[in-house]
């Protein structure tokens, strides 16, 4: 093990250094809690002994700084002090001291002391490795179904990305929601509509109104659909609970168990808000002008009040954010006379159609378009808002354009 001896006098110090290093450990020396502190800063130990009396800080005091500290590997502090009354102990173990040896230290008991230490600190790595093993299955098998979302339908592997996104920066909102329950949100986030991979594609794209009655029973089994899906992986259980209500409405008339207000979990609440306004912006290509006036018709309806005024905020800063952005992200079709490319447009085979900076003329717009009808193009471009070396003054030419 690596351990940390902390005393203040240097015999007491070479004394402990001299009987751990003949037991094979390697050890780390401190004449006070601050030095010790400093040490631990740079080097991770396993085990601390240490003196309950010292100058600037003592024992205790370093114990109660490493406990609230929370280092992510759990170091076993064991206390070695001349006090030993009852008293005494207890405060030991009250800062979270592990173990108390009284002095003079008799070598027999102090080498039971340092091996039980160890079976512990033993215990704990184990412990650390099995839940970093489970920690990673977790992840990996998230990302697994969101790869197999984005291969069976890009755009809809792209929304629930966005979505998840989306998700994180509306939990800032809540102070409910705990630092712990994120991971869960956001691969909720991830997943919530992983019911959908089954359905058709033309069923899919549709609006609601637009689906006959087989249709819609078969888009509303989807929330359904998801939860059979994931509920399968124990770990997932928690996830597939979120994905089952991510359709509720807060006035019940939701689907699949019409629950109503805050009998919908809250995180499944914050990924309906989310999922809707993406929804909005990328599949019904709501300008984001529009959006306040379209949230509002939700206000009561599917989304409690707050989570629209939340999703407003948002909407502002995304707003905000465009206008900053110099450039657009605009189709073919939007290309006009005199924009200017932000890079190099090439086609999908690799090979340079204009470079950066080109100024768009009517012939090399055309000459763009040909090439989309032949599937060699990517469908957008991204122009300058603002000519480049003119920024802050708008280009006449690219006023107008609908982002
Ligand atoms: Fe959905």
């Amino acid at each position: 093990m690596r351990i940390l001896v902390v005393d203040d006098q240097a015999v007491a110090r070479q004394f402990i250094e001299k009987i751990l290093k003949g037991w094979g450990h390697t050890v780390y020396l401190a004449e006070n809690g601050s030095k010790a502190w400093i040490t631990l800063l740079s080097v991770t130990v396993d085990m601390i002994v240490t003196d309950w009396m010292m100058p600037e800080m003592n024992g205790l005091e370093l114990c109660r700084k490493i406990r609230s500290a929370g280092f992510d590997k759990y170091i076993y502090i064991i206390l070695v002090s001349a006090r030993d009354t009852q008293q005494d102990i207890i405060r030991g173990l009250e800062v979270g001291v592990d173990d108390y040896i009284t002095k003079p230290v008799n070598t027999e008991e102090f080498r039971a002391r340092i091996e039980i230490g160890e079976r512990i600190v033993g215990l704990e790595k184990k412990l650390h490795t099995r839940h970093a093993e489970i920690e990673r299955n977790y992840y990996q098998t998230i990302q697994m179904f969101t790869n197999l979302i984005e291969v069976v339908d890009e755009e809809l592997g792209g929304h629930c990305k966005r979505v998840a996104k989306l998700c994180l920066r509306l939990a800032k909102f809540y102070p409910d929601v705990a630092q712990e329950d994120l991971p869960v949100l956001e691969a909720a986030g991830l997943l919530h509509d992983i019911g959908m991979i089954g359905l058709p594609k033309e069923i899919v794209s549709k609006k609601r109104a637009e689906m006959n009655g087989d249709e819609k029973k078969l888009y509303m089994s989807h929330p359904v659909q998801g939860e059979i899906i994931l509920k399968e992986i124990e770990f997932l259980k928690p996830i597939s609970i979120l994905v089952r209500s991510h359709h509720e409405q807060v006035n019940g008339r939701g689907y699949p168990d019409g629950l109503k207000g805050e009998e919908i979990p809250l995180l499944s609440r914050i990924i309906s808000g989310a999922s809707i306004y993406d929804s909005l912006v990328k599949k019904w290509k709501i300008p984001m002008e529009d959006i306040p006036g379209r949230l509002q018709q939700q206000r009561g309806y599917q989304l409690e009040s707050d989570l629209i005024d939340y999703l407003l905020e948002i909407n502002l800063e995304n707003i905000h954010k465009e206008e900053e952005k110099n450039y657009y992200k605009i189709t073919l079709d939007e290309l006009k006379e005199g924009m200017v490319l932000t890079s190099n447009v090439r086609m999908k085979s690799g090979a340079l159609v204009f470079p950066a900076l080109t100024e768009l003329t009517n012939h090399g717009i055309e000459k763009l378009n040909d090439y989309r009808k032949l599937d060699c193009i990517a469908d957008t471009v991204c122009v300058y808002k603002f000519q480049p070396g003119q920024a802050g003054r708008k280009d006449e030419n690219t006023i107008g354009i609908n982002v």
